[in-house]
């Protein structure tokens, strides 16, 4: 069910009023939990200070998956979304059990909200953390990597997950990244990746970090590989600044600075798109506390001041941003957050008049915002590049195959396949999970019910899908069961295709 509610901002606080531009059509959703609570409270402050919104509420979570619709979100709510563009939502319930989807992957995926922007600031003294000096800004890729979620089954033994890496989807995440900086102020960008193993995928959001970074003269940039950047995180996140990765590196690596920064309750994210923007905060619905007035709103706070930022309206941003500061420095805290320098502890809807009286208000000792209305990100839509020239030179044929009397013996599965090959390319390699298990093949490596059988045309001879049929239908002749075939190919001359390990 839809309903629309005008908020009246007519009459902003203060000296607000001259400050924002016509009302932005935005669309909120209560959520379940605590929902509720930490957006009522949020919607008025942002009321108080000013901003200039036009609300249409969707329902989204719990009691639509419970009416039957399996993402947790109506057909007419998608209207709306897709007409206004820009969406504050709150925690959602999943409920337990199969056949529920995950609305945020629903949203980010159908949406393309490419970018997951999750900064992690400590607030010491005020707020507990080892790590006072800590100020980072994560920028995750949402919509590709091993999150395509493309699984098969494939033997008895093997199952696989397919990685997918989009050179689009690098430059959208790597350009967003450096651009945030620059408007933000921020001096450098570090990548992460794993590409001294995954050359091809990693690598390629690598080389394109490289060809972004030299746009952007005056920002700093370096790379790490992610093992040894996310330990490096951990000791001294002061040294980092914004860090852009693939999406599950940058899934693990968000939550773990977010729990560094001492701030899962206060830290918001910012899903960004083409197609739309979804603010929210990080945490969950916390239903151990729903309906108490106890929970802290200033993830869901901060996360609309983000939105705030992204529909123009950055001046109000900073308002509700530096009174929230000032609340937070004057020890005005919620019980999640209470410590030594808590002078009282409140709840939700105190903690929101709190911030509201404060209004106008900047901190002492935090860092107050006053970058003014972010310049506009410069996104140029990401287009195909020019066809490379493409040469088929092999195929893998993964087959599944075992001996009677075990797993089998790559030297029996060659004999097999050397027999079936086509004139013009011959079966160069096996391997099992990637490690060369023929030809010369270890007898320490561990073996599997499953292979991957490489053929190489030879020398002078070009390769067509005919050849490829005729292997093929030789193989099965032979009952071999092959799972899936990679046509191996050469763009613009260089291998498309990684080697064997011990190749
Ligand atoms: P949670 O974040 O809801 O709670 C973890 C702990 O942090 C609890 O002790 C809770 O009381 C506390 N907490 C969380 N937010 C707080 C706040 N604003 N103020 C004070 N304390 C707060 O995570 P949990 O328990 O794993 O998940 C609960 C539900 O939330 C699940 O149904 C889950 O699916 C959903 N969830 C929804 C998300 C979303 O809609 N974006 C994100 C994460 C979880």
């Amino acid at each position: 069910m839809l309903e629309t509610t005008q908020i009246d901002q007519s009459r902003p606080m203060g000296s607000a009023e001259s400050l924002v531009p016509a009302p932005a059509r935005v669309v909120v959703a209560h959520g379940d939990g605590i929902g509720p609570e930490i957006m009522d409270a949020t919607l008025r402050v942002l009321a108080a200070a000013g901003a200039k919104l036009d609300i249409a509420e969707i329902k989204v979570g719990k009691d639509i998956y419970l009416a039957g619709n399996s993402s947790g979100i109506e057909e007419s709510s998608w209207d709306v979304l897709r007409e206004r563009k820009v969406f504050l939502k709150a925690p959602i319930t999943t409920p337990q059990g199969g056949g529920y989807k995950s609305l945020n992957v629903t949203m980010r995926k159908s949406l393309g909200l490419y970018a997951n922007i999750r900064p992690c600031i400590a607030y010491a003294p005020f707020v507990t953390t080892r790590h006072p000096s800590m100020d980072i800004v994560m920028v995750r890729e949402n919509e590709e990597d091993l999150y395509a979620g493309i699984e098969h089954r494939q033997s008895d033994d093997v199952v696989q997950c397919l990685k997918l890496v989009t050179r689009q989807g690098c430059e959208r995440i790597v350009r967003y990244a450096f651009e945030y900086a620059r408007a933000h102020g921020r001096k450098k960008v570090t990548c992460m990746s794993k590409d001294n193993i995954m050359k091809m995928t990693d690598g390629l959001f690598h080389k394109v970090f490289d060809e972004i970074a030299a746009e952007y003269p005056e920002i700093g940039n370096d790379h790490m590989i992610i093992d040894i950047g996310m330990a490096r995180v951990v000791d001294a996140p002061e040294k980092f600044d914004v860090i852009v990765t693939l999406n599950l590196y940058g899934d693990i690596l968000s939550d773990i600075t977010a729990e560094m920064a001492g701030s899962v309750g206060l830290a918001g994210s910012s899903n960004i798109g083409s197609g739309g923007a979804m603010f929210e905060a990080i945490h969950g619905t916390a239903p151990d506390i729903a309906g108490q007035d106890k929970a802290n709103p200033s993830g869901l706070l901060n996360a609309a001041v983000m939105m705030l930022h992204h529909v123009g309206q950055g001046e109000v941003g900073n308002r509700v941003a530096n009174a929230w500061l000032k609340t937070i420095e004057d020890g005005i805290h919620t019980g999640d957050i209470a410590g030594e320098k808590t002078t009282r502890v409140v709840g939700t809807t105190e903690f929101a008049d709190a911030v509201i009286a404060r209004l106008g208000q900047s901190p002492s000792t935090l860092k107050a915002v006053n970058n003014g209305a972010l310049p506009k990100l410069n996104l140029p839509p990401v287009t195909l590049k020019a066809p490379a020239k493409k040469d088929m030179v092999g195929v893998d044929v993964f087959v599944h195959w075992r001996e009677a009397n075990g797993v089998g013996n790559p030297e029996n599965l060659a004999k097999v396949l050397v027999a079936l090959a086509v004139p013009g390319f011959k079966l160069a390699m096996i391997t099992s999970r990637g490690v060369k298990v023929w030809p010369q093949g270890m007898p320490e490596t561990s073996l599997t019910d499953h292979w991957r059988c490489r053929f190489i045309a030879e020398e002078g001879i070009a390769m067509n899908h005919t050849m490829l049929i005729q292997l093929l239908s030789r193989i099965n002749g032979a009952g071999v069961d092959f799972i899936k075939t990679e046509t191996l190919y050469n763009f613009d001359g260089q291998p498309g295709y990684s080697l064997g390990q011990g190749q």
